[in-house]
């Protein structure tokens, strides 16, 4: 299986990030997202983004034009019917994921592989709405996607060797570290990520500490970048909690339960830094 032209549906933070990293590794990339609008916000995200990787000495400024020349973007689903993969990084919602990919499964070529970058939703339902089970991966990237090395490469029960592997083989091209993992809410990362970011919210509900101390504590105790509060406002707390009700669904496990004081802060439209305010206050 050989891919050359690359698809990304969806522009937003997870979609572009894609986008910009498959431009990067030398793959003709054409991002679709469902409006002019959000077209030149997500082509924005990644201009700016290449601009600062030139500026951190992470990349030569002809290679962020030859990244650049190698990108396109659409309104329309049809433009991808040359692509040999898609990524897909829409919305987190499977109704609208499985009537994008059946539109998509009538477009392509019937080799092109379909991947989503969904990070607990069922892969297998969403391969059930197309005619390629056989074809159909998870491809699972992490926040920041040009800065962080990991991908998980999910097979589901129907996937075949031989996608599994050029799934694979295309995580490790694009300069990432792939692992392999299975069709189970939240595969590896989350799975383990998901009860500690919900434990730190419980943390703070008890008054082990105040939102300071505990990221501190992770942060120089532990050696993460980031205390488990700043992260979920990173990661987004509305995005955390519609993972954690989907892992809860799926486990039935106490640990996957979003605390109240979550959901409180998310029907308070406290989603963290994208709304300007979370477990911190973020400035402009
Ligand atoms: N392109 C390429 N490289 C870039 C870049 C870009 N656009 N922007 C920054 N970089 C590089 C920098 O040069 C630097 O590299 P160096 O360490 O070799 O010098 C590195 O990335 C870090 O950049 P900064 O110095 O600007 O920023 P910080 O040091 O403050 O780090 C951070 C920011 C990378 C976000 C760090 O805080 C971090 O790793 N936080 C944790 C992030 C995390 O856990 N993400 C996963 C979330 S979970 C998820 O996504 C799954 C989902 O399903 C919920």
């Amino acid at each position: 299986m050989s891919i050359r032209r690359v698809g990304v549906l969806g522009a937003g933070l997870m979609g572009s990030g894609i986008a910009e990293v498959c431009a990067k590794a030398g793959y003709e990339t054409r991002v679709r997202e469902v409006s002019d609008e959000l077209v030149k916000k997500g082509m924005g995200r990644i201009e700016s983004s290449l601009g600062k990787a030139v500026e951190k000495g992470k990349l030569a400024a002809a290679d962020r034009d030859a990244a650049g020349k190698r990108l396109s973007s659409t309104t329309k689903l049809e433009d991808l019917a040359d692509c040999d993969l898609v990524i897909e990084a829409i919305v987190e919602n499977l109704d609208v994921k499985k009537e994008t990919y059946a539109a998509l499964d009538r477009i392509c070529g019937p080799a092109a592989i379909f991947c989503s970058n969904t990070s607990s939703l069922t892969i297998t339902e969403m391969s059930s709405a197309t005619e390629r089970a056989d074809r159909f991966a998870g491809l699972h990237f992490f926040n920041p996607v040009p800065v962080m090395k990991l991908v998980e490469v999910v097979r589901t029960i129907s996937t075949s060797d031989a996608t599994a592997e050029a799934v694979f083989a295309f995580a490790k091209s694009l300069g990432k570290e792939p692992i392999r993992t299975h069709d189970n809410s939240g595969f590896i990362v989350n799975r383990l990520l998901v009860p500690y970011l919900l434990d730190a919210v419980r943390a703070l509900e008890d008054g082990v500490g105040s939102r300071e101390d505990i990221d501190k504590g992770m942060e120089l105790g532990c050696g993460h970048p980031m205390g488990p509060l700043k992260l979920l406002d990173f990661v987004g707390l509305d995005t955390t909690y519609a993972i954690a009700e989907i892992m809860f669904d799926e486990y039935r496990e106490k640990r996957f339960a979003p605390p109240p004081l979550l959901k409180r802060m998310v029907l308070a439209g406290r989603y963290g830094r994208k709304s300007g305010r979370g477990f911190y206050e973020y400035g402009g």
